[in-house]
């Protein structure tokens, strides 16, 4: 999409979006004039009050940019919960732990569903990295669950050690990429400059913890080059301190991505690296500082790599749409459909689950890395598993 036809902010929101490129500018000065990618996205993202994420401005929904599961329909956490009670159900005094809850409704369906289980874990932790959205998650769980306020806490680190089940939805590609750029001169770390009146991209010598990743795509994208793409060093680096503290139980990561030979498709020259904006996606990360959110695709291979080498099992990789009819989503929404006369509900319903499940939709487009240290995730089903693809 044009850049040029982006909905103008508000002035207020551009004065804060300048505020964060003067802190960007500092940044490139302290870093020598060239701001490796993956920090200009982690200060665009989480910068301390000003940050697309920190700055408490509304993401989520229509007046947001996107609209993620959770907010599409309920029935997305009543099939999850089954999954996470499988796990649940083999732990002793097992948690939760969500990440990036978001706007807090994945959090509050999830309980809603627990206490219908009768299976409440023993406490709900959720880590965030946003103060402003760990502030709209408190009143959206409690306004439902005012009676668990005991049992939902926030966390500032990882547990030390924990048996339970952890959600990452839609996490892993809000979470910093590194970015290379293969050219007829070799292959670059993408960074960020400053010329005065613009930011601008420049290149840095490929730092030593890229160049395996570098040699893989290579491979992958059959020397394709001119070709830019992303590296998931920020998502793999999460997940092995995840894995040093989980004792016992599942990791659930639900977003958009691809194993790493789609990934690196030769076709795939310009990455997967999309902005969001008042729901106009575009691909400059360059502008709006602050205001839309940056993301990339998320390399389930990288990741599943990472997990075995910290002594997780890889469990299952399949289609949103495979994972949650194995939760339940079928029987679930037919329940509640014949249980109603209420045609517009019925109606709603139905968009939801296509939204959910169909291929063109996020039925395949999103998919789920199952993780597990001594579990068994009874509800994965084998018949859809694509970790053959990983
Ligand atoms: C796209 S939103 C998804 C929110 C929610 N999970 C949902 O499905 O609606 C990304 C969320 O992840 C949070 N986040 C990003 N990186 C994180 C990290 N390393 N630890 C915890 N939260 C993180 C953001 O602040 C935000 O709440």
């Amino acid at each position: 999409m044009n850049e040029s036809i982006l909905p103008a902010p508000e002035p207020a929101d551009l004065a804060v979006s300048l505020a964060l490129r003067q802190r960007i500018c500092s940044a490139i000065d302290a870093a020598n004039g060239h701001l490796p990618f993956s920090e200009y996205m982690q200060l665009c993202l989480y910068s301390p009050g000003l940050g697309y994420y920190s700055a408490g401005k509304e993401k989520f929904g229509a007046a947001g940019d996107f609209i993620t599961a959770p907010d599409i329909s309920p029935l997305f956490a009543a099939a999850l919960a089954r999954h996470c009670v499988d796990a649940l159900q083999q732990t002793e005094n097992g948690i939760v732990l969500e990440f990036g809850a978001g706007n807090g409704q994945l959090a509050t369906d999830l309980l809603t569903q627990f206490v219908e289980l009768e299976c409440l874990p023993s406490r709900y932790c959720i880590l965030e990295t946003s103060p402003s959205l760990a502030e709209a998650q408190q009143q959206t769980i409690f306004a439902r669950h005012p009676d668990l306020t005991d049992r939902v806490v926030w966390l500032d680190n990882l547990p030390a050690a924990f048996q339970g089940v952890v959600i990452a939805n839609e996490v892993c590609d809000a979470m910093p990429v590194h970015r290379l750029e293969f050219t007829s001169q070799g292959y670059f770390e993408l960074a960020v400059t400053d010329d005065g009146d613009n930011l601008r991209w420049c290149h840095r010598p490929l730092p030593i913890q890229l160049e395996a990743f570098a040699e893989q795509i290579q491979q992958l994208n059959q020397g394709t080059r001119p070709y830019i793409t992303e590296v998931p060093l920020v998502a793999s680096a999460w997940l092995n301190s995840l894995a040093e503290t989980l004792q016992q139980g599942a990791v659930f990561v639900i977003d958009y991505g691809y194993p790493a030979s789609e990934y690196y498709l030769p076709e795939r020259v310009q990455g997967t690296l999309r902005c969001h904006y008042q729901h106009q996606a575009h691909d400059n990360p360059l502008i709006l500082q602050g205001l839309q959110d940056i993301t990339a695709h998320v390399n389930f291979s990288a990741l599943a790599e990472t997990a075995l080498s910290a002594d997780l099992d890889v469990s299952g990789f399949h289609y949103q749409k495979d994972f949650l009819l194995a939760g339940g989503l079928a029987e679930l929404a037919s329940e509640q459909m014949t249980g109603s006369q209420d045609v517009f509900m019925q109606m709603k319903m139905a968009a939801a689950l296509k939204r959910l499940l169909l291929p063109g939709q996020m039925g395949e487009s999103f998919k789920v890395l199952s993780l597990s240290r001594n579990v068994e995730l009874t509800r994965l089903c084998p018949m859809s598993d694509k970790r053959y693809l990983l």
